[in-house]
């Protein structure tokens, strides 16, 4: 019989793609979204994909009455991957209790079910933000978690808290945090793909938008930085290979292949690119020029940031495959396939 798994956060960007790799590996799918920040019709862009519509359930996490009648219902849940939470940066600065409410109550919900319904192995989305600007690059998961610049990032680091507190006492639970760095591209078939709600903060996005006309010029935040080009670094991750290494790790715990209770992984590709050099790929692989001018540096930016990406290269056996050139050209292809899709709905 096949396992299934709870999705949280499944219509989202990472949690549709990921959705797709599990249901292409043979696992059944439950998505549990509010549908704050993404769309119903992602359901359908997954079910194109794969053949397969997930079951879904439309509800708020941090309703533990809900999340508790969820669970009651749904008995055949072997893993959890907990994707569901607020992720603007800037507005976790504006509206802080949102986020702390959002982000952990969701996990505290999932945390109490998984203790009082047996279920054993989680999965949990994390970030890069937690080593803040590290001293030595690339950095690895045994780098200080430095104190956080935002609430949002906060989160994450409270999360692997609350996560690490909860499997010492339970003796019981797993679970491995993927810290990832920054998930860029969409489904090569253009069918799902990034859908930021209202302006983009990320780099990607914006380009692509202001690539197809949607915003008159992208700003480059600082050319003054202490790096080859003077712009900020980053690892640009394919979010398809980044959905693949969730599938890797619900199969190491759900085999009990992993080797303490709570595991940390770093996601990237282990290469730094520059902000200049992300346009340039994009303009190459896509033939098509993005208008730019270069502005002041964004509050809360680290330098420069890229992963060593050793310890889930070994022993997840998973590696980035997809090239920056590919990632963008699918960015840009879901960019066109959704602005025709929105004119055709209208
Ligand atoms: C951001 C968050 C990070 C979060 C991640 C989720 C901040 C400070 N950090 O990471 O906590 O986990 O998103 O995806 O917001 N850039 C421009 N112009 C733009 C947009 C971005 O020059 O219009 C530059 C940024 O300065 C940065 C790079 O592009 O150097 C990447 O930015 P972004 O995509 O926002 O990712 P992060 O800042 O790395």
């Amino acid at each position: 019989m096949k396992q299934k798994i709870l999705v949280t956060g499944g219509t989202g960007y990472i949690g549709s793609h990921t959705t797709v790799e599990l249901q292409n590996s043979g696992y059944d799918v439950v998505i549990v979204d509010n549908l704050s920040n993404s769309r119903i019709d992602v359901l359908d862009g997954i079910e194109k994909i794969t053949g397969i519509r997930p079951e879904f359930e439309q509800f708020d996490l941090a309703d533990q009455d809900m999340t508790d009648l969820f669970f009651k219902k749904q008995t055949d849940i072997s893993a959890i991957i907990h994707f569901a939470a607020f992720k603007a940066v800037g507005e976790s600065v504006e509206n802080p209790l949102k986020y702390y409410r959002n982000n952990l109550f969701s996990l505290i919900n999932l945390l109490e079910c998984m203790t009082r319904y047996s279920t054993a192995c989680l999965v949990f989305s994390s970030s890069c933000t937690v080593y803040g600007q590290p001293e030595i690059l690339p950095v690895n998961e045994n780098a200080p978690v430095q104190p956080a610049i935002s609430p949002y990032g906060n989160t994450k680091q409270v999360s692997e808290e609350i996560i690490r507190d909860t499997l010492f006492v339970s003796g019981k639970l797993r679970a491995i945090s993927l810290r990832y760095f920054n998930p860029v591209g969409a489904h090569p078939s253009s069918l799902i793909g990034e859908l930021p709600i209202g302006v983009p903060n990320n780099l990607v996005p914006v380009i692509t938008q202001t690539a197809i006309g949607i915003r008159e010029q992208l700003k480059v935040f600082g050319s003054d930085y202490n790096t080859p080009d003077g712009s900020c670094i980053r690892d640009y991750i394919d979010v398809v290979d980044l959905a693949k290494a969730h599938v890797i790790a619900v199969k190491r715990l759900l085999e009990q292949k992993n080797r303490q209770a709570l595991e940390f992984f770093n996601l990237g590709t282990g290469k730094g690119v520059s902000v200049f050099e992300v346009i340039s790929t994009f303009e190459k692989a896509t033939g098509v020029k993005v208008n730019y001018t270069v502005t002041g540096r964004r509050a809360g930016d680290v330098e420069q940031v890229w992963a060593d990406t050793r310890l889930a290269n070994s022993e997840l056996g998973w590696k980035a495959t997809t090239s920056l050139s590919e990632t963008l050209r699918s960015a840009w292809n879901w960019e066109v396939y959704y602005r025709k899709y929105l004119e055709k709905s209208r």
